[in-house]
């Protein structure tokens, strides 16, 4: 049988050794030994990117009234702009319903912060990062998942505080851990039908 990783190498494209070339040297203290790279790129991941609010910025000192719609037709215009909780695919922000955006970007930075690595700031927060488990409650499909990676694509690229050869090594982790996440929903959720085939099978009538 093929195992999580081998179907996350296949459908990612990424092979292992890519994926962890992130461990060849310490990202964290490449990038200075400080969370702001890590703070910035969740942050940019999650909501809009930093050209959003530097352009409405401008364009506030500019304006003499606030018209907020003004304002939001501007935040819209300005393409690739909207991040994870302002997706304008309805079905992806769903996904993220649950979730306090404060809270995501937090969970996101100091996981990345403890992998690439930095102090174990997300496992003395909230335990095992056990990626699998925490993601069972939502639906990785392929479509998710490429649909993550392509807000993670542009959060990197419009990321200063990361250099080049280190998004490269960010990028082939990200897509061979969407799809180990991918490889590993199916298998739970597998499972778990299977356990609920077995209980709710009512016993024949004699
Ligand atoms: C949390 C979805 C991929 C790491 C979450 C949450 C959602 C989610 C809905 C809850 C937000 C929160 O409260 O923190 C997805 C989807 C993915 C994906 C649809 C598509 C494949 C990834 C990848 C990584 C990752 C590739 C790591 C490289 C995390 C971490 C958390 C998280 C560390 C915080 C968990 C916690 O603190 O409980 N994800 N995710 N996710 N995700 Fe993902």
């Amino acid at each position: 049988m093929q195992s999580l990783q081998d179907k996350a190498s296949e459908w990612s494209g990424v092979a292992a050794a890519d994926a962890f070339a992130i461990d060849d040297g310490n990202i964290f203290e490449s990038l200075g030994g400080t969370p702001q790279p890590f703070v910035d790129l969740s942050t940019n991941f999650y909501t809009r990117s930093a050209i959003a609010p530097l352009f409405l910025d401008q364009r506030l000192s500019a304006l003499i009234r606030t018209d907020l719609d003004f304002l939001l037709t501007s935040t819209r215009l300005i393409p690739g702009s909207n991040r994870v909780y302002e997706d304008e695919e309805e079905w992806f922000r769903e996904i993220f319903s649950g979730s306090k955006k404060e809270d995501a970007i937090q969970n996101q930075y100091e996981f990345l912060i403890q992998r690439m690595g930095g102090p174990p700031l997300f496992s003395e927060r909230r335990g095992h990062p056990a990626l699998i488990g925490r993601h069972r409650p939502f639906l990785v499909t392929h479509r998710a998942a490429e649909r993550w990676l392509h807000h993670m694509q542009q959060a990197l690229d419009t990321t200063e505080s990361i250099d080049a050869d280190s998004k490269v090594k960010m990028m082939n982790f990200f897509r061979h851990t969407a799809y180990f996440l991918v490889a590993g929903n199916e298998m739970t959720r597998k499972q778990s039908q299977s356990v609920a085939c077995k209980h709710a099978t009512s016993k024949p009538a004699e």
